[in-house]
């Protein structure tokens, strides 16, 4: 059997890795500033991680949501405190896609209603609404048509107010920084704008932090840095530092019901001491400030490249723009300096996102590297 080959590769296999290192099966050391795709938060290989995960599992490495599961109340408990969202509930699943799926279902049982309002360049996931959600043509395919998604620009204050002024819009759907599609942000005023049309015409807000939850814009949720709060948040990647793991956090106004969602492996021991280690390590270890600070020092010095048009983003989610695409200079990085960054739907944007714990040296490592293959 073969692989069912859907994915572009890069010509390097990461057989071991340490924090921010990678190293391939002939030792090469590489920095990794794309973190696996935004996944790595605590870094490679964290001493807690690691004996958290291996102690749950020799204990219990699974059983199903059909009886209770004393870690995922812990879980519940940790994220509360953290993300500040203290009262809310949460439903485990296990990927992004999968909580949107679930955040889209959450909404309509609440207000009864089916259409969704997306933004240009967003990226939800690949799966039926998720997908039909996201902005790219390229991976719609018939089976997914028939979704009823207005889209609009990211800062159509006008637009957005009259689709939602009609009264029959069941959620609105906004990431907390675009990430897939090139380090884009919506304004604190444009989300103030959506929370009060939401208020107004009971629809549903929901934040997706998928890839801008978990400290990596230097706040728990990207969307804290607007002080607005949604009715529900989307989140994956970074929760489980690798290990697959997804969710859904809801306000309390939304009921649940026995049987409404539900997964088989969503929640499971093993994901629930994954998530519980990154939390755990986010707090003691103050990676969300680290975030914060390195990732200024990182977008203040991209500033001074002439070659760079244009940096966007917060903490370790930074999209640096340039006048011409950035394939060529990727692959430099990659095999001529061995460093890892990623790409993004804007051909001219290079996007980094480095594991929380990188330091300032690691930071001048990336630009020097980025230096050398601009010359
Ligand atoms: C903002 C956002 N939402 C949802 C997803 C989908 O997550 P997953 O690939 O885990 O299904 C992604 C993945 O890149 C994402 O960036």
């Amino acid at each position: 059997m073969k692989l069912f080959d859907v994915y572009p590769l890069f010509d390097v296999e990461p057989v071991e890795a340490d924090g921010c290192l990678l190293y391939d099966r002939q030792g090469t050391k590489y920095l990794d500033f794309y973190g696996g795709h935004a996944v790595i938060s605590i870094g490679h290989g964290h001493p807690t991680y690691v004996e958290r995960i291996s102690e749950q599992l020799g204990k219990l490495g699974f059983y199903s949501n059909s009886v209770p599961i004393t870690i995922q109340k812990d879980l519940a408990h940790a994220l509360g405190e953290q993300c500040g969202y203290f009262n809310w509930n949460v439903f485990l699943c296990n990927s992004g896609a999968e909580a949107t799926e679930n955040a889209f279902k959450v909404a309509s049982a609440y207000n009864g209603r089916k259409k969704i309002i997306a933004f240009d360049n967003a990226f939800h996931g690949r799966t039926s609404l998720a997908v039909a959600a996201t902005d790219n043509p390229k991976i719609l395919f018939p089976v997914n048509e028939g979704a009823e998604i207005l889209r609009f620009g990211l800062e159509d204050f006008e637009g957005v107010g009259k689709a939602l002024n009609e009264g029959d819009i069941c959620a609105v759907i906004i990431e907390g920084i675009q990430g897939v599609g090139g380090i884009n942000m919506a304004s604190a005023d444009f989300l103030r704008h959506l929370r009060a049309l939401c208020d107004k015409n009971d629809s549903v807000l929901i934040l997706d932090e998928v890839q801008s939850g978990f400290g990596r814009t230097g706040r728990f949720f990207a969307h804290q840095h607007s002080f607005i709060q949604p009715d529900i948040i989307t989140m994956a990647k970074g929760m489980g530092n690798g290990f697959p793991v997804g969710g859904i956090l809801t306000d309390p106004k939304f009921e649940a019901k026995h049987g409404m969602l539900g997964t088989t492996f969503g929640g499971n021991h093993l994901a629930c001491a994954a998530t519980l280690a990154v939390l755990e390590v986010l707090e003691n270890e103050k990676l969300i400030r680290n975030a914060a600070e390195v990732g200024d020092y990182l977008m203040e010095e991209l500033q001074k490249f002439e070659d760079i048009k244009e940096v966007r983003g917060k903490g370790l989610m930074i999209g640096a723009e340039f006048g011409f695409p950035v394939a060529d200079l990727r692959k430099k990085l990659l095999y001529e300096q061995k460093v890892f960054t990623g790409s993004s739907s804007n051909k001219n944007t290079i996007r980094l996102l480095p594991p929380l714990n990188i330091t300032k040296e690691d930071a001048n490592q990336f630009l020097s590297a980025l230096q050398e293959v601009l010359q």
